[in-house]
């Protein structure tokens, strides 16, 4: 199916307030419903409300600082711990597999033999799926792609579903009985669905696309803004020994760099909806059922009259204010906001905040583990593009681990 030409929206004010339009629902994802039907991202309405609602309990803040302080440094060792002993490592593959590991402890799905295999036969699985999410840019035979995505669940189910399912029902079993408490159990969008979804909403079929949707929703996003983060944060550290000392010592202004980084590289360029009736859109004018409005948010991203001349360029001294965010409309904005956003990128600091009980977010914390582990550049490997997507992500990044560079 080929695309109708879209009205076309590269305004920040514009965007934000086309995007909260209540007459606009998702595009995109109808050719890829064998993996997207039904799940967060394509609902509209009601039906979007009362799901997202349901799953937002997973992704509140207090979560978010105890998963941060907890779970992730130890989830950063244990997927560390063969690079460190190696003195190198691969910034993609390393950060595929981190990130593969927060994203399933926040759909729910379990790893229980906490191995690299597991976590590569999972990021196997999610990478088809991504393919039969983004089907409509594929130039594959799209029924092929199909077919891998329902091979490629099948597997899914049984191996990592399942047994995930069944944990949780048990915990909930015991629960109920008054056996242990909520803080007994997981907390995770699989164990609320199963808790307080609706069956017949959440049929199997529906339940296995949904934690699949999140699966991917927050793998490939992370890893590629962390490597970007990683580049520019890097390569801006360089030119002045300054910056280094500054980046080690202050923790919010590294989340600075973390958020500059994400404006300059939105993991999604655009987003895409569909007008449900006639409706008027500024920056689209009138706009018909059926037509379809290209939100360009790396454009608005870079827009001179908000970020300054240099707007192409990673500066994060540069000052923004509000209603701008740091990182622009990175992770979108309106009702499909991302609900991962606060977990990547912390907090955005209002005034002077404590750095000691601040939320930095996850990609801060990971990066500052790499700096402070000596991570450079390998000078023999230079890094190098991906060559399987249009999009300017980075493919191979080889890392050296530089005692004499590492913070004691
Ligand atoms: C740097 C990392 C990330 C970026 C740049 C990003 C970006 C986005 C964007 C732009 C959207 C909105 C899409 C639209 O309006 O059409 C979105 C939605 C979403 N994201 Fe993220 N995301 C990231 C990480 C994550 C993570 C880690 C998770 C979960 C653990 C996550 C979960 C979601 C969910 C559930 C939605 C759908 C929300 C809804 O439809 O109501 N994201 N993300």
């Amino acid at each position: 199916m080929l695309l109708p030409d879209p009205h076309i929206i590269a305004d920040s004010a514009q965007i934000a307030a086309g995007l909260k339009h209540p007459e606009l629902k998702q595009a995109l994802y109808d050719e890829g419903a064998v993996i997207m039907a039904d799940t967060l991202l394509t609902l509209h309405g009601e039906r979007h409300r009362k799901r997202r609602i349901l799953e937002f309990g997973v992704f509140r803040k207090d979560f978010f600082h105890w998963y941060e302080q907890t779970v992730f440094p130890a989830t950063l060792t244990r997927s560390m711990t063969g690079d460190v002993a190696a003195g190198r490592t691969e910034l993609v593959d390393l950060g595929y597999r981190v990130t593969m590991n927060l994203t399933a402890d926040f759909a729910g799905i379990d790893r229980p033999a906490q191995s690299t295999s597991e976590t590569a036969e999972l990021l196997r699985l999610v990478e088809i799926f991504s393919q039969g999410a983004t089907i409509i840019h594929s130039t594959r035979p799209k029924d092929e792609v199909r077919e891998e995505v329902r091979a490629a669940i099948a597997d899914f189910e049984p191996r990592f579903l399942a047994p995930s399912v069944a944990r949780r029902r048990e915990l909930l079993a015991q629960h109920a009985a008054g056996k242990i408490t909520d803080a007994d159990l997981p907390r995770d969008v699989l164990t609320v669905i199963l808790q307080k979804g609706d069956p017949e909403e959440f049929t199997p079929e529906v339940l296995t696309r949904e934690i699949g949707f999140y699966l991917q929703a927050g793998a490939h996003s992370t890893a590629n803004s962390t490597i970007h983060a990683f580049h520019d944060i890097y390569t801006w550290a360089e030119q002045d020994p300054a910056r280094k000392e500054r980046l080690r010592e202050d923790r919010v202004f590294f989340q600075r760099c973390v958020h500059e980084s994400l404006r300059l590289h939105p993991a999604s360029p655009v987003a895409w909806r569909e007008a449900m009736c006639p409706i008027h859109l500024d920056g689209a004018g009138d706009v018909a059922t059926g037509d379809t409005i290209e939100f360009r948010l790396a454009e608005a991203n870079r827009d001179k009259t908000l970020f300054g001349e240099d707007a192409d360029i990673f500066n994060p001294e540069r000052v923004v204010s509000l209603p701008t965010l740091p990182f622009g409309h990175t992770f979108g904005t309106g009702v499909h906001t991302c609900l991962g956003r606060d977990l990547d990128g912390g907090v955005v600091p209002r005034g002077n905040v404590d750095p000691e009980t601040h939320q930095y977010g996850t990609i801060t914390l990971f990066l500052r583990d790499l700096f402070a582990r000596g991570a450079r550049q390998d000078t023999d490997a230079l890094p190098q593009r991906a060559t399987n997507t249009e999009r300017p992500n980075w493919g191979h990044y080889p890392v050296i681990f530089n005692k004499e560079h590492a913070w004691a």
